[in-house]
């Protein structure tokens, strides 16, 4: 594989930047859907218009070409593509959107790194079956994917199945927050969050290993390209000291990352989820197993902050609705303090140091298998208060970034195998239950005009790519130890 630094910013139906939520003979996603339900986004928006990347795709890429990027990361709208799944017609207005994206980054030496699905699916398909909770949605995901791979594969060469399906599952059917809303504390109507999500998880799982199996056998070795998938990873430091925090951390990882890298690197779910689950967790049968041998390219790491945790299984604890099963409480706070500097996410604190330990983490427990760093950014809260000059001064997020970049770079030069990095985000975006209340852009978004204007996070990071201490594309793998950032 060559070298790639990078930038990450997002094509999506709506959820992101896409917009244009019904144009073009798009289906409604069940993002679309559910965003219409009061009270779910915080700012009560949605993102059918979003950045209108859809018409403003050209302008945007030449936001890349300036900042000097070599790659740009975004995903493919299932519900533009494809409709109705695998129950209607290929879409040939959505296929033309992504062939002109594709084309135009090209022109101007980008590639694209392509994730098939970013949480949203066409609502048929939940409507139809329950989609995650049912396997035949591993057929439908076969099927979306190996349209894209016919469709596209001859210029994508980076491919990823999903984005961040640990957060997809949890959201879904744990603590139900996300989309289909399934649960089963307090308020919820619909769900069984001691179950659903291991069944959703399942379905991923052999969603991911159905497609990679479809790219291997009949795509890749005419395409040259490599598959692999995205997950959201917090590092996670012991509350204290003692052993049975410790263990707690190592459980939250397993929980968090192991429970769908062990599956499609090892064959397995971890130990540590096996132990305390027993038989709430699927079991693989012998053609799943075959189908998982398939396992994947690279690891892709969304990684953005650390939190504590503290152990529950030895001393009792106020376990919440989203951590039951782990027994463990994880938290960003110790004694009333931060483990490092808030940002405007709630959950996101500024902790440098994190992004080498969870680099290291998956170097050591998955056998230096290639990563890339898929995401990485700092979020500044946005409302009518905050002017926009101060929002464009983001001096937080410049230091946020060179400290991750730092912290990255001791990890290469532990050996770590990380063959690129994207900053989250390129433009301003709609950010799921947060609506357009946190800003991660390094290009600032007026969404009364939808003009980008660069914040000095744009400033940094063009002369950061453009340092001769910093690796350039298409370096050979071999002189990485020699450039990297610092
Ligand atoms: C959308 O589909 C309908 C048929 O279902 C077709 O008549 C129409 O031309 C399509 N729209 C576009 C923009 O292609
Ligand atoms: C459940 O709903 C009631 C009434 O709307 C509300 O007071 C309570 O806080 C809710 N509980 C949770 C856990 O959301
Ligand atoms: C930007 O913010 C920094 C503090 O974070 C301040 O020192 C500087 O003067 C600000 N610059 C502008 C142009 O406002």
């Amino acid at each position: 594989m060559k070298w790639l630094f990078l930038i990450y910013s997002f094509v999506y139906c709506l959820c992101k930047i896409e917009g244009a939520y019904l144009e073009g003979n798009k289906s409604l996603s069940n993002w679309d859907v559910f965003s219409r339900i009061p009270g779910k986004i915080k700012d009560g928006s949605n993102a059918d218009v979003a950045d209108d990347h859809y018409h403003l795709y050209l302008e945007d890429i030449e936001l890349m070409d300036s900042l000097g990027v070599n790659s740009y990361r975004f995903s493919i709208s299932w519900s533009r593509v494809l409709p109705r799944g695998r129950f209607g017609e290929i879409n040939p207005v959505g296929i033309q959107f992504y062939n002109k994206l594709i084309d135009a980054l090209l022109l101007k030496g980008i590639t694209p790194f392509v994730t098939l699905n970013h949480y949203d699916i066409p609502q048929e398909l939940e409507d139809r079956y329950g989609a995650w909770l049912n396997k035949q949605i591993q057929e439908d995901f076969g099927y979306f994917a190996e349209v894209c791979f016919k469709a596209f594969g001859d210029r994508v060469k980076y491919w990823t199945t999903f984005n961040e399906p640990n957060v997809m599952v949890n959201g879904g059917y744990r603590t139900g927050i996300y989309p289909p809303n399934h649960c089963s504390y307090d308020n919820c109507t619909a769900g069984d969050s001691a179950i659903e999500p291991y069944i959703a998880a399942h379905n991923v799982i052999l969603s991911h290993a159905t497609a990679a199996d479809i790219y291997r056998r009949k795509y890749q070795v005419n395409q040259g390209g490599s598959i692999g998938i995205v997950l959201c990873s917090y590092w996670y430091e012991p509350y204290d000291d003692v052993p049975a925090d410790q263990w707690a951390a190592q459980r939250a990882l397993a929980f968090d990352l192991a429970w769908f890298l062990d599956p499609i690197i090892y064959g397995e779910y971890p130990p540590e989820m096996r132990e305390i689950l027993g038989l709430r967790l699927p079991t693989f049968s012998p053609e799943e197993k075959k189908k998982l041998e398939s396992k994947l390219d690279f690891i892709g790491v969304n990684h953005y902050s650390t939190l504590y945790a503290k152990d529950c299984m030895f001393s009792p604890c106020n376990l919440g609705t989203s951590n039951g099963d782990l027994l463990a409480v994880l938290t960003g706070l110790r004694g009333g303090l931060p483990i490092g500097s808030p940002t405007a996410m709630p959950t996101f604190y500024v902790v440098p140091q994190g992004m080498e330990k969870m680099v290291m983490y998956f170097k050591e427990r998955y056998n230096n298998t290639p990563m890339f760093i898929t995401e990485n950014g700092y979020a500044q809260g946005s409302s009518d208060k905050i002017p926009m000059k101060d929002l464009l001064n983001d001096t937080g997020r410049v230091d946020y970034l060179r400290s991750y970049l730092d912290s990255l770079s001791r990890a290469m030069r532990k050996g770590a195998d990380v063959r690129g990095y994207f900053v989250w985000s390129l433009i301003d975006n709609f950010e799921w239950l947060y609506g357009y209340t946190l800003r991660f852009g390094l290009y600032y978004v007026d969404y009364s005009t939808l003009k980008r204007t660069p914040k000095l996070s744009a400033q940094w990071y063009q002369q950061f790519l453009h340092s001769p201490k910093t690796l350039k594309k298409q370096m050979p793998s071999e002189s990485k130890l020699q450039h990297l950032p610092s």
